[in-house]
Order: structure tokens, then C-alpha cells, then sequence
């Protein structure tokens, strides 16, 4: 059993992790230390000399590994461990986790081994099934060496691509895509998924870069990582935390109605960690999302599904990721009455005064939500507008550029009935009176 851990932060040790029974001891190395702009692991843990919190710390790297137990049971016997702390499946699953961080039990040195290993397509079909029959089997056929995690709920695994060939990113190589089949219960999430970020996209919005993969017959959502930088002929990590380890949260609270945090939090965060003008210009992004997800029905933008980059020189609110629409999803007749109402209920990640739903959110909460986004008065409600007029077009657009086999899915198909309600809600809602 392993009972330190070394952290690697953009390809050198930084600090040591010790267990001494349930505390974990979080140290900088003192050259670290004396740095004059040292990157934190996080805003939550400082780069200063001494012992980090415990608890800080245990909760940053539970952040790190998949939200289920299920998964993380399944990841500990796989590789023999005695428990399924975060401490002991980092010492194994550490190597290639979200942003620039790198674990490894203490003494041992990051792997050098420049291997790539190829992939074909049946393989990567088969993960995809195997995914699909069960989604807490993340790892089949996966070689425990690519030492992979990353948060979340859904069943997902990380490749890394050269020149259109996939392969599995074994020693120094990190990954660089994702590759998610979609949510269990609902067929076809992977698509949407797709279509909404690609729709966000177009109308303005920084996001993920995402296609959809054919792997004999399975299709899934590839997203290319924002935290991996081509360099050379290979690939850096870029350092990220998502809004939950920022705010000091744990996976268990990452909805603001599970005891999370609320956007207050996070503008909060950004104002204290960013410099004025990229706390600026997130507050700007991020009310502008959530307007974006109020009229695209995304109901699960919670603190993980946003991340802050930190790079050597700055840190800023990552492009967003996992944004997907909930309302296709409705019983079909619901879907094809293209009545909003029908979706007033549909909870919302982040309140805003008050407001939680599709239903309660409007005009009032725009206003409160461009006070304290320190946004120009009118600035979302004519943001809504140019989201609500191009909806229809660009999601047409994105749909037919898909392969036909997949426009014929219920939850594409669906989508712009769905999408078409929801441009008239944003005409009702906010049309001068
Ligand atoms: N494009 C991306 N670049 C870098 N990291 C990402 C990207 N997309 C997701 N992640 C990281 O992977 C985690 C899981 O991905 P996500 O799409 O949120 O899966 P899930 O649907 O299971 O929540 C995220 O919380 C984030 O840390
Ligand atoms: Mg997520």
C-alpha cells in the first residue's frame, strides 16, 4: 500500500501528498514554493509552505475521480486496492486526469515511455457497447497503465489521436479526446449533446469541439480536451479545475440544490482568483450560459460541467462541456405539441432570484442576473433574442450535417419541435410589453 503520493504539475514535481491514517498531508516542495508565480493545484490550496487542510485536500482529489461508487469500487478491485479512498485509486489511476496534474506513488518516476499503442475501430466499438450494456464498466479492455480518470457520471473513455489514427495514450502521451456513449436511459444523448454544443457554438459561445464517432455500428460523442495543447509532434497538459474544486466543493454537493454552491460562489471565485478582466469577462460567459441553457432546456450545468484554466501566465473560465438539452427527452406527443409549458417544470442547474425552473425564470431574473454579472442593462435580454431568432436555422444546420442514420433519432428528430417551443417562450417572456 502506497501512502505518499508525488504531484507533477506541467512535467515536474511540485508537492507531496502523505496519508497518515484518515488525514492527508498536502506539501509544496520548497523550491515550489519560492517561485515567484507558482500555479496552485488549486485556488483552494495555496501554494505555501507548510500542511495544506486535510479535508480541502481529500475533497479536490475526490473531484478528480468518477462521481459513482459503483465505478470507483469497480476501479479499486480491478487493481487490488484495499479501498477506494481517492488517495488509493489516484495512486493508480493518477497518471492522465483532468488539466496538467499527474500522480504517482512516491519514488517513482513518471513513466517515460513514449509509447503509443493503436486502436482499431472493433475495439473502440466494443468499449462502446460494452459501455452501453453497462455503464459502470468504464474500463474493459483498458489497460490500467493509461493510469486514466475523470469525473462525472456517465461511462466515458479518453484516447488520444495522430493524423485520424486512435491509440491508447500508454506512458508520456496524455490523452486527447473523450469519447462518451451517452446516458444510459437516454438513447441518442450522445447526438444531442453534439448538436447542442455545435449549436452553441455557432450563436456565439465558447465551447468544447466535439464530433460524432461511427465505430461499426455504434456512434458516440468524441470531445476534443481543451486541457491538451498540440506542442511539436506531441501534446502538453494544460492545468484545469472544475467549479466545484474551486469553491472547495465536494461531488456530493455539486447542485446548488443539494447544498452547492450558487453562482453568487462562483462570481465570487472569479473575483478573487481571476484578474479583473478575466472575472469580467466569465460573470459575462457564464450568465450568458445560463440563458443559453434556460432556452435550450439544459438542466444539469451544475459546478463540475464548468472548469477554470490556469495556465503559467493566466487563468480564465474554461470553454463549457457537457451542455446538453433535456426536452427532447419528453414523451413524443409532449415534444411535438411545441407547448413551452409543457416544460415549465424542468429544473434549472442555477437559480437566479428565486428562479429554478424553465417556468420561473424571466424577465426579473435576467435583470437581477445583469446586475450582479456587472452586464449593461439589457445585455442578456438582447443576448436571449439573438438566441431565440437563430435557433431554428442553426440547429437545422447542425442536424443536417449529420449522418442521415443518425438525424433519425428520436432525440434529433424531436429537438426542433422542442427548440421551436422554446423560441416562443423567449418571445413571450421577454417581447416589450
Ligand atoms: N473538452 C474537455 N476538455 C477537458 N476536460 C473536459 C472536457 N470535457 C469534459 N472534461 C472533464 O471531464 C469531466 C467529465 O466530462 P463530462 O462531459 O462532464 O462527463 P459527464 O457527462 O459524465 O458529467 C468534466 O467534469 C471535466 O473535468
Ligand atoms: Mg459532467
Amino acid at each position: 500500500m502506497t501512502d505518499a503520493l508525488d504531484v507533477y504539475l506541467y512535467d515536474r514535481q511540485i508537492a507531496i501528498i502523505t496519508r497518515q491514517g484518515e488525514n492527508l498531508q498536502l506539501r509544496y516542495l520548497p523550491d515550489y514554493v519560492a517561485e515567484e508565480h507558482p500555479v496552485p493545484i488549486s485556488v483552494t490550496l495555496p501554494v505555501v509552505s507548510g500542511v495544506s487542510p486535510s479535508d480541502t485536500t481529500k475533497r479536490f482529489l475526490e473531484n478528480l475521480l468518477p462521481d459513482r461508487p459503483d465505478v470507483k469500487t469497480r476501479w479499486a478491485r480491478e487493481a487490488k486496492l484495499t479501498s477506494d479512498s481517492a488517495f488509493d485509486l489516484l495512486s493508480v489511476y493518477g497518471a492522465d486526469v483532468a488539466g496538467a496534474l499527474e500522480f504517482y506513488p512516491a519514488g517513482t518516476t513518471p513513466r517515460t515511455e513514449a509509447k503509443l499503442t493503436p486502436v482499431s475501430d472493433q475495439a473502440i466499438a466494443e468499449r462502446i457497447r460494452q459501455i452501453r450494456a453497462d455503464d459502470s464498466d468504464w474500463l474493459e479492455h483498458h489497460p490500467l497503465e493509461e493510469g486514466f480518470s475523470l469525473g462525472g457520471a456517465q461511462g466515458k473513455f479518453a484516447l488520444a489521436r495522430r493524423n485520424g489514427q486512435w491509440f491508447e495514450p500508454t506512458g508520456q502521451h496524455p490523452s486527447t479526446h473523450i469519447f462518451k456513449p451517452g446516458v444510459h436511459t437516454l438513447p441518442g444523448s450522445d447526438v444531442s449533446e453534439h448538436v447542442t454544443l455545435q449549436v452553441a457554438r455557432r450563436l456565439g459561445l465558447n465551447v468544447a469541439t466535439t464530433e460524432i464517432g461511427i465505430f461499426k455500428d455504434e456512434h458516440v460523442l468524441i470531445v476534443e480536451r481543451f486541457d491538451r495543447l498540440p506542442v511539436g509532434d506531441g501534446y502538453i497538459r494544460i492545468h484545469q479545475e472544475d467549479l466545484a474544486q474551486a469553491t472547495g466543493t465536494s461531488f456530493v454537493n455539486k447542485y446548488e440544490r443539494d447544498s452547492g454552491p450558487n453562482y453568487h460562489d462562483i462570481f465570487e471565485v472569479f473575483d478573487r482568483d481571476l484578474t479583473p478582466s478575466a472575472a469580467k469577462q466569465a460573470k459575462q460567459r457564464f450568465a450568458e450560459c445560463l440563458v443559453f441553457s434556460w432556452i435550450i432546456g439544459h438542466n444539469d450545468g451544475h459546478s463540475k460541467n464548468y472548469s477554470l484554466t490556469h495556465t503559467p501566465d493566466a487563468s480564465y473560465l474554461s470553454p463549457f462541456y457537457d451542455l446538453n438539452t433535456a426536452l427532447p427527452f419528453e414523451l413524443p406527443h409532449i415534444v411535438r405539441a411545441k407547448n413551452y409549458q409543457a416544460y415549465d417544470g424542468v429544473k434549472l442547474a442555477f437559480s437566479v432570484d428565486g428562479a429554478a425552473t424553465l417556468g420561473e425564470f424571466g424577465p426579473e431574473a435576467i435583470h437581477v442576473l445583469e446586475g450582479d454579472a456587472e452586464l449593461d442593462p439589457g445585455h442578456l435580454t438582447v443576448f436571449a433574442f439573438h438566441i431565440g431568432t437563430n435557433l431554428q436555422t442553426t440547429l437545422n444546420e447542425v442536424i443536417g450535417e449529420l449522418p442521415e442514420s443518425l438525424q433519425e433519432l428520436s432525440a434529433v428528430k424531436l429537438f426542433p419541435y422542442a427548440a421551436f417551443a422554446q423560441t416562443l417562450r423567449v418571445r413571450d417572456r421577454l417581447a416589450p410589453a
